[in-house]
């Protein structure tokens, strides 16, 4: 089926949140932040702005009636600075004002005295000076002292991943307005309702069902929108509290960009031993995560660090430690990933070292360690169901790895100032939120009386597709028209308590939860049926082609016909179903456990063509053979792949982030920080799906697919590394991401 949303999009008719139309009187907000890093505020002079025209209210934290306290994991970042400043961007006082330009004049003129403290912007320094959000992490299997002992080869190195900007298209912002009673209910582009829902309470000093949330649909979150699309909501949730009137923010690209975090920077080192048949034996890793000046999600993000920390190979010592180092740069926070990826890119370059000391392609190490099952992950859970082996086979085998490389050899000995690399890209990624008590949703479900139905659960549609998912199970399960089925928004009032759309989980949870309810009610309808037609109990009844079938046939009672006759018999055509992951635990006192469902499994195969007088790079091919299950929409799947492979090439080739060492963000406008555009495509990107049973754990066996493709993206960064070296070997093994164009020039002339 088609992505439902598409007519809508490409017509310009689909609605967000900026599309609303808005009650009459309603306010502007706009956020005033600080313009130092980090220091202690001594004096702030509000009377010039509040004298303008126009300008309604200013507030602050002295309005604020609850906790000034936004911080989910931990309680340590208030929505609007008090004493101290810790980032440029940070929300000291929200103006609230009748129109926006008003706003901006008022923003202007607000005058404020910092005494300016020492900045910090690398977790380097932070670590150094020990400054941190929490405690380390620590994963360990077996002894990596003794192993590295039994080594014959040890190699050791540092990598550096930069952050990235989500750039989601439909930039933050919420519209909260007064109902009765004192209520509020807002409408925001967020990833996760509840958190809005609970977050307000706290703040506003209200209880959770006196604000309701609303979410449309998001242009995009990528993890930008599971915690960070609060504040927003919260302030325009204040305004409401305060004034009694309607108040709207939606922030220009500009502050966006400052105001926000971004992927979390990791500075890392490594330590890999290897035998002679090239089995890995031991691997040790220290993660140092850019943080931020609070935590947002980051303690949740380092976790995922670790648990990814040897992609998809057994490694039978290990030892990976993370710390979470505060620095001064806005709070960094979840993006496509979630910490996955700045793991797995530290093994890579650790094969990549011991595949240059040792003078043999990347890929026989890899192939040599790929995961098996009954295999023990670092954290105790045991690999069942592993595909590592079935889809590098497939890919080597479909996409003929020995012809790749015998091409590019050919082409690197005719040509002297082009070059081409190859690098092949297994991926492992575990499906669950790592927190076991997030995974479980809720679905409620309406047949109305003339057999269409109306559906609300959890799950967000941000581009991903869910929405048309959701859709599909329902009219399968009743085996009706998928027309005859309506989304609805996702409403606090109408499921609660959700988990944020987020950790590829949500087709799984969400759609487990409505299945569920389906079928609940299909049973009920099923007795209708018994007795319409006098059936005995064991005549298989099922819902197909909008109608009733018994034993295999199509009878003469049609679903709408079926519905009407529940109704009047009373039955209960409304459903509100819950489900939680099964299986599932992880113990953080051993840190051990079996936190995920399920993992899919991938391997990519990237080749670059370099140009080796100017440095720029286009990408040949990405071939990947992909675990998708048995996809339960291969058109909506396959957009997922492309586009998570596309924007993790950009992480890793040209967007780059860069604070000034006051914390200045300078890649704050889409002329100086550079996103992959339809000419950063790789020439070909072929997908072939694996051959593979699916998972029972994945709804109907249709694996999560959104964040784990963006890893195949890594195999672009050493795809051009293996290119460089192609045109000159003396050029220093670089493991500093992203590789632009610039450092790839530097690269191609460096003499050792
Ligand atoms: N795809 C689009 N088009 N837009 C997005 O914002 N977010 C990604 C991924 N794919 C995103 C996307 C992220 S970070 C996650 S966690 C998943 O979608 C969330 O949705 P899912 O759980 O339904 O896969
Ligand atoms: N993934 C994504 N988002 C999350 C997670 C996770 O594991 N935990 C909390 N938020
Ligand atoms: Mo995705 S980073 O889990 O929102």
């Amino acid at each position: 089926m088609k992505n439902k949303d598409s007519r809508g999009h490409v017509r310009g008719e689909s609605l967000f949140l900026d599309d609303i139309n808005v009650r009459q009187g309603t306010l502007c907000g706009l956020v005033f932040d600080s313009p130092i890093a980090h220091g202690k505020i001594k004096n702030i002079d509000y009377s010039e702005a509040e004298k303008l025209d126009g300008i309604v209210k200013i507030l602050t934290h002295n309005d604020i009636p609850g906790e000034n306290q936004i911080g989910g994991i931990i309680p340590d970042e208030p929505l609007f600075a008090e004493d101290e400043v810790h980032y440029i961007g940070q929300p000291i006082a929200f103006i609230v004002a009748d129109t926006l330009s008003i706003a901006k004049k008022a923003r202007k003129l607000i005058k404020v005295e910092i005494e300016e403290l020492p900045v910090i912007t690398t977790a380097k320094e932070a670590f150094e000076k020990g400054l941190f959000i929490s405690p380390l992490r620590k994963f360990e299997l077996a002894d990596t002292t003794k192993a590295f002992e039994d080594c014959n080869y040890v190699f050791e190195g540092e990598t550096f991943t930069n952050g990235q900007e989500h750039l989601y298209l439909e930039t933050q912002g919420s519209y909260a307005f007064p109902l009765e009673n004192g209520n509020i209910k807002i409408i925001s582009s967020t990833q996760g309702p509840t958190q809005v829902q609970k977050t307000c309470a706290r703040v506003l000093g209200l209880s959770m069902h006196n604000i309701e949330v609303e979410v449309i649909r998001l242009g995009g979150g990528f993890g930008g929108k599971e915690d960070q699309a609060t504040p927003w909501a919260v302030m325009a949730a204040l305004g409401v509290k305060v004034l009694n009137r309607p108040v709207k923010i939606i922030l220009e690209r500009h502050d966006d960009m400052r105001m926000t975090g971004k992927r979390h920077p990791y500075s890392s080192r490594f330590k890999i031993g290897l035998n002679k048949q090239l089995k890995i034996i031991a691997f040790e890793a220290e993660f140092l995560q850019n943080s931020g000046a609070a935590a947002d999600l980051s303690p949740a993000i380092a976790e995922r660090t670790l648990f990814h920390a040897t992609n998809s190979y057994f490694i039978p010592n290990v030892k990976v430690t993370v710390h979470s180092c505060k620095t001064n740069l806005p709070p960094n926070t979840a993006f496509r990933g979630f910490g996955g990826p700045q793991g797995m890119f530290v093994i890579e370059a650790a094969i990549a070292k011991a595949s240059d000391k040792l003078n043999v392609p990347a890929y026989k190490i890899q192939e040599a360690n790929l995961l098996a099952d009954g295999d023990e992950f670092p954290f105790g859970q045991i690999a069942e169901h592993v595909e590592s082996q079935n889809s590098w086979k497939q890919a080597t085998t479909h996409f003929n790895l020995p012809e790749e490389e015998r091409k590019i050899a050919v082409f690197n000995q005719e040509n002297t100032h082009a070059k081409k690399g190859l690098a092949i890209m297994p991926i492992c990624f575990g499906i669950s939120f790592t927190n076991t008590p997030m995974n479980h949703a809720r679905a409620l479900v309406h047949i109305y009386q003339d057999g269409s139905v109306g559906i609300s659960t959890g799950a967000v549609e941000m581009g991903q597709g869910v929405n048309t998912k959701m859709l599909q199970i329902v009219a399968m399960a009743f085996g009706i028209d998928p027309d005859k089925v309506k989304i609805e928004t996702t409403n606090t009032t109408r499921v609660a308590n959700t988990s944020p759309t987020a950790a590829s989980s949500t087709a799984d949870l969400n759609g487990k939860a409505l299945l569920k309810a389906c079928e609940l009610l299909k049973d009920r309808l099923e007795n209708v049926v018994q007795q319409k037609l006098k059936l005995n109990p064991e005549t298989s009844v099922s819902f197909k082609e909008n109608s009733v079938w018994v034993d295999g046939k199509k009878s003469s009672l049609g679903w709408k016909q079926l519905v009407m006759e529940a109704f009047l018999k009373r039955i209960n055509l409304s459903e509100h179903a819950h489900y939680a992951t099964p299986q599932i635990h992880f113990d953080k006192s051993k840190e051990k456990g079996h936190p995920f469902a399920y993992h899919v499994y991938g391997t990519s195969i990237t080749t670059v063509t370099l140009d080796c007088i100017r440095g720029t790079y286009e990408f040949d091919a990405v071939e990947i053979v992909h675990d998708f299950g048995q996809s339960m929409n291969p058109g909506i799947d396959l957009g997922q792949v492309e586009g998570a492979l596309v924007q993790g090439i950009g992480w890793l080739t040209m967007e780059e982030i860069s604070y000034d060492k006051n914390g200045r963000l300078l890649s704050n406008t889409l002329s100086t920080y550079k996103v992959p555009d339809i000419y950063a495509v790789p020439d070909k990107v072929e997908i072939v799906p694996l051959e593979t049973e699916g998972n029972e754990m994945a709804i109907l066996k249709s694996k999560a697919v959104g964040e784990p493709p963006l890893m195949y993206g890594i195999g672009a960064y050493f795809a051009i590394q293996n290119a460089i070296r192609a045109f000159n070997p003396n050029s220093r093994l670089k493991f500093d991401a992203p590789f632009t164009p610039e450092k790839v020039l530097l690269s191609l002339y460096e003499q050792n």
